[in-house]
């Protein structure tokens, strides 16, 4: 058999994405708001064109291990709620969703170079890539990707898709695909044979209660309704570091020995957050090299995964949390509570603004904090002396790793 059977009416989709089911260009992004619906029409199209047959779908984002609960639980969601389950099978390692006429939807992270490298679907070629979060990666991973599509079979139009919120204008992927094209932010689509472009906002998402849409009208922060309500390019007024840049430090992350690292803890919806970083203090320059960052971790996983990253660090962790230090302890960590001392926050922000910082490319989770992390501002726009309390979890780590520094450092209290 070569397709499987089913018929799926069109109501399933939200009527903004109807008529890109079929859609046929090179580049595809579906972009916007948060909760606009793009996560679920892309899983469904996926499922939708594996079942038609004669197409394989690898399915990417930039770090392995955040595929298995967001795309590949996405995918199966869709299978659940479409009844099709007898039509596939989906590897619990892996998440490799295997239809019943033999075509597939594979999962890899772009930091995972060899697994992305050996992939072959069982049948055919991959004809089609989707890359999730997609400003979470750089423009040589797509360019990779793209290799990737080339050659093979020539008869079967081959398809990038990107998602993603509009996280910064500054963004390769603004400047790649927007920016030629003149794209203005109330425009809501762009269609060329090479290139689409599908702007979207909760406002398209039929399927959410009322308190998610409550939740995005009512967000006060202006950049925060700037792109995740409103799914406009993010332009940041008052970013608090503009000391920092990223490079490749795998080749000397060897000779890192006066270290520095911190841990912010986290569980549901805030992630343990815990960066690796070296400093050179005579330079006054912080190397930040590798770095954690998950949510859903207990104590005991958490030590493990610190003990993986390195086995010997100390580490300056959040003293809200005593009880969390003393299980770390219990579990063969070496952690002490940082001292967090009244106006810590804007002093160890100060500290931090006049050292140069360079964060290793792979710290995706550093990046994004770093170049989003902003003081807050007045109904004019100024800038008041306190950082917006949002996606600042490494970010408040870092300030732990280096409390001694900062204190030992005369600094001026304001
Ligand atoms: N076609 C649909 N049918 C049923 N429910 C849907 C549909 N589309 C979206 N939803 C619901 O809306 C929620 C948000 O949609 P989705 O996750 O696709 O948004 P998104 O645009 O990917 O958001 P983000 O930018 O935050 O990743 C989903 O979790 C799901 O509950
Ligand atoms: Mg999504």
């Amino acid at each position: 058999m070569i397709s499987a059977k089913v018929n799926i009416s069109r109501k399933v989709y939200n009527e903004a994405y109807r008529s890109y089911l079929d859609e046929l260009a090179d580049v595809q992004i579906y972009y916007g708001g948060s909760s606009s619906g793009k996560s679920v029409f892309i899983s469904q199209r996926h499922l939708r064109d594996v079942m038609r047959g004669n197409r394989n779908f690898l399915v990417c984002r930039q770090v392995a291990r955040t595929l298995q609960k967001s795309v590949v639980q996405e995918l199966k969601q869709v299978i659940d709620a479409w009844g099709v389950q007898s039509l596939f099978s989906v590897n619990k390692t892996d998440g490799t969703i295997t239809c019943e006429n033999g075509y597939q939807i594979i999962f890899a992270g772009l930091d995972d170079v060899e697994k992305l490298k050996s992939i072959r679907p069982q049948k055919g070629v991959i004809t089609d890539i989707w890359v999730e979060e997609a400003t979470e990666t750089d423009r040589s991973s797509l360019k990779q990707l793209e290799k990737r599509l080339r050659g093979g079979d020539e008869s079967t139009k081959k398809r990038i898709l990107l998602s993603f919120n509009p996280v910064l204008i500054s963004s390769w992927i603004y400047q790649e695909f927007f920016k030629n094209i003149a794209w203005a932010d109330d425009q809501k689509e762009y269609r060329s044979d090479n290139l689409t472009i599908l702007k979207t906002t909760y406002k398209d998402n039929a399927h959410l209660t009322l308190q998610d849409i409550e939740r995005l009208e009512n967000e006060t922060d202006p950049y925060y309704h700037d792109v995740y309500t409103l799914g406009n390019w993010g332009v940041l007024g008052n970013v608090i570091f503009r000391n920092w840049r990223v490079e490749d430090l795998s080749e000397i992350r060897n000779q890192f020995v006066n270290r520095r690292n911190g841990i912010d803890f986290g569980f549901s919806s805030d992630p343990a957050a815990a960066p690796l970083t070296h400093y050179d203090k005579s330079h006054k320059t912080i190397y930040i090299f590798d770095e954690l960052y998950e949510t859903g971790l207990t104590n005991d996983i958490l030590a493990d995964r610190l003990k993986t990253m390195d086995g010997n660090a100390y580490w300056k962790a959040d003293s809200a949390e005593p009880k969390s230090i003393a299980e770390l302890q219990a579990y063969g960590i070496y952690v002490g509570p940082a001292a967090k001392g009244k106006d810590s926050v804007v002093h160890g922000i100060q500290w931090l603004q006049q050292q140069t910082i360079i964060v290793d490319a792979k710290c995706i989770n550093m990046r994004n904090e770093l170049s989003g992390y902003k003081w807050k501002e007045d109904a004019g726009g100024n800038a008041l002396p306190i950082p917006v309390d949002k996606n600042n979890h490494l970010i408040d780590a870092l300030r732990y790793a280096y409390e001694d520094e900062m204190d030992g450092g005369g600094w001026l209290v304001m």
